[in-house]
């Protein structure tokens, strides 16, 4: 089975290859991504495939569920290489329904470690229990809590050092939540988009 996974990559180099004998050579010297994307690290949200980009045209950290912890080392590491290092225009922070952290945030039984990581989330259901309680259906209240927490998120990252300072600097930075239909494939956004020091 993993041995497949080899006979697929050179086939794929050789197709790429055969398309453009430059490619690897060229995307070897230098990547200039406009694009950081902080999603989940569910295997059915690849964030390339999703919109269409090619290796070298988004930079990517992924996380169960998503998250901005303020103290996560990675991910401030990854936001800061992002931003000072190659520029990026855009930070998008995606989340997607049906996500399997989001719902195991708020269930009741215990999941061990993980229930720590996802502590904002159920920080998040806790803030906005009144609109969630008023939705009936779980299905429905699942969905609304995915977008709240991406809004949240967008709000951590638009807080981060690296973006606060990148706005005082003048640089061009806008920061974006967006949520993923596992049964549509489609991109909404969440209207939280911003671009500067509010
Ligand atoms: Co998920």
């Amino acid at each position: 089975m993993i041995e497949r996974l080899f006979q697929q990559n050179v086939a794929w180099a050789k197709a790429k290859t055969a398309q453009d004998p430059e490619y690897f050579m060229r995307l070897s010297r230098l990547q200039a991504p406009k694009y950081l994307w902080i999603g989940c690290s569910d295997s059915r949200v690849p964030a390339d495939a999703i919109t269409g980009l090619q290796p070298g045209e988004i930079f990517v950290h992924r996380n169960v569920a998503n998250l901005a912890h303020p103290a996560d080392l990675n991910y401030l590491s990854v936001l800061q290489f992002a931003i000072d290092g190659l520029k990026v225009e855009h930070v998008i922070v995606c989340g997607h329904y049906g996500c399997g952290g989001v719902r195991a945030a708020v269930e009741r039984s215990q999941h061990g470690l993980i229930d720590n990581w996802l502590q904002p989330i159920r920080d998040t259901a806790e803030r906005n229990a009144a609109e969630l309680e008023a939705i009936p259906e779980e299905t429905e209240r699942l969905k609304r809590l995915c977008e709240l927490s991406v809004i949240r998120q967008v709000g951590r990252v638009c807080e981060a050092t690296p973006v606060q300072d990148a706005w005082l600097r003048g640089q061009t930075l806008s920061v974006h939540g967006w949520v993923y239909g596992l049964e549509d494939g489609l991109l909404r956004s969440l209207n939280c988009s911003r671009s500067g020091i509010a």
